[in-house]
């Protein structure tokens, strides 16, 4: 990807399902001079995620798609070309994007997991952690391939797992992290 800070903006999407703290974040960091990105759409594949009042509050156009039809996924794939989009941001994303999609942003989508992968692929990330009484979790920023949350990473956050820490708890602290490492992981995706 080319090295764009001071040059231009990366024209980027985030691609949100749920309540959107990821999301705001990032609205929040592509509002600072030095940021890399500037945000052109906000996607989501639910009308009820949480998270579209961001895309009122900071004024960027929102797309609510369905993506288990192909037709859909297409004519968003037209938007993002004609958008210029070159970056899109998975953050809290709970689909999974077809092949074809992916290929055709291809080393430009990027996720967030709550996990130190490559372990603890998927979905509750948490409670398979505190089953096995693992003394670190964490968070990753890594690239999206076709393998589910496989692709190169990119920046990994860790943490020390509490004795007394809950499903709960352990997710409010990674999310904390998370709304830190999000942010590094782009300006090392696009600036370095
Ligand atoms: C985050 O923990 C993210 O890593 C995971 O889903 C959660 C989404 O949180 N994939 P939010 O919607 O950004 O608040």
């Amino acid at each position: 990807m080319k090295k764009l800070i001071g040059l231009y903006k990366t024209r980027t999407a985030i691609f949100i399902s749920g309540k959107g703290s990821n999301l705001k974040n990032l609205l929040y960091f592509s509002l600072k001079k030095n940021s890399p990105i500037c945000i052109k759409l906000i996607v989501s594949n639910s009308k009820k995620a949480k998270g579209l009042r961001y895309a009122v509050d900071y004024k960027v156009r929102k797309k609510i798609i369905n993506f288990n039809n192909t037709q859909a996924e297409n004519r968003l794939l037209k938007l993002l070309i004609n958008e210029k989009i070159n970056l899109i941001c998975l953050a809290g994303f709970m689909k999974i994007l077809s092949k074809n999609f992916i290929k055709k942003f291809k080393g430009k989508i990027l996720n967030i997991h709550p996990s130190l992968l490559p372990k603890y692929k998927g979905l509750n990330t948490h409670q398979k952690v505190l089953i096995n009484n693992e003394k670190y979790s964490g968070c990753t920023v890594h690239f999206v391939t076709t393998r589910l949350d496989s692709g190169k990473i990119i920046l990994q956050k860790k943490i020390v797992v509490k004795k007394k820490d809950t499903e709960n708890s352990l997710k409010k602290r990674i999310l904390i992290q998370e709304h830190k490492l999000y942010p590094k992981a782009i300006i090392k995706v696009l600036a370095y």
